[in-house]
């Protein structure tokens, strides 16, 4: 499994390598990013190392033994004890159980390292492979809402993190 690291500046040639050889895989299932976050990439990595030191969001990188980045694992927008999640694996590293083991495991980081009670994720409700992940990690399905204009639903899922606690079911 590769290793989950919290991201740093160093990471910036890797991950800029993984958005950008699976741009088009990713592109099939959420948003692209838009020529501008490939051309201004340098200054948007410091710009997001920036907000995860103020604590607003942490953001992690799943790195293989030769140092590439295989997958991405989000925390954003946190508050009030949540935050949200975001995941992206590379294609080819697809299909052996390293999203859901990734979302997993950030759930333990979540509570234990940085003190959050709940997560929120929300995935188009077409998605099954996300929601596959999601609720294998043990996130429950709050509701489905339509996405205007887009035609499509969007699936809202929550996850409390009590049982990551000590001498909750999850606790280390
Ligand atoms: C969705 C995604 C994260 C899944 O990553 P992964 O490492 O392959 O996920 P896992 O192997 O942990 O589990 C996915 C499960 O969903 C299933 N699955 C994957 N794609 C699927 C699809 N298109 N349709 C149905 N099931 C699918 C897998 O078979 C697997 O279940 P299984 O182990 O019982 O076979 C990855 O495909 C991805 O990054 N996609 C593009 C970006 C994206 O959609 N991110 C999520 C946005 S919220």
């Amino acid at each position: 499994m590769p290793e989950l690291q919290r991201l740093r500046p160093d990471h910036a040639p890797a991950l800029l390598a993984f958005e950008r050889e699976n741009r088009e895989y990713f592109a099939k299932s959420v948003p692209d990013r838009g020529d501008a976050y490939f051309a201004e990439f340098d200054a948007r990595h410091a710009a997001l190392l920036a907000e995860q030191g103020a604590g607003l969001c942490h953001f992690h990188v799943l790195v293989d033994g030769d140092g590439a980045v295989v997958g991405r694992v989000n925390l954003v927008d946190v508050a009030d004890g949540e935050a949200e999640l975001g995941y992206r694996i590379a294609e080819g590293a697809t299909g052996r159980g390293l999203a859901t083991a990734a979302v997993r495991q950030l759930c333990g980081v979540a509570a234990a390292e940085y003190g959050l009670t709940a997560l929120r994720a929300a995935t188009y409700a077409d998605n099954a492979g996300s929601r596959a992940v999601l609720e294998r990690a043990g996130f429950t399905l709050t509701g489905v809402e339509p996405l205007l204009p887009e035609g499509r639903s969007e699936a809202h899922y929550f996850r409390e993190l009590r049982s990551f606690r000590p001498g909750g079911a999850d606790g280390r």
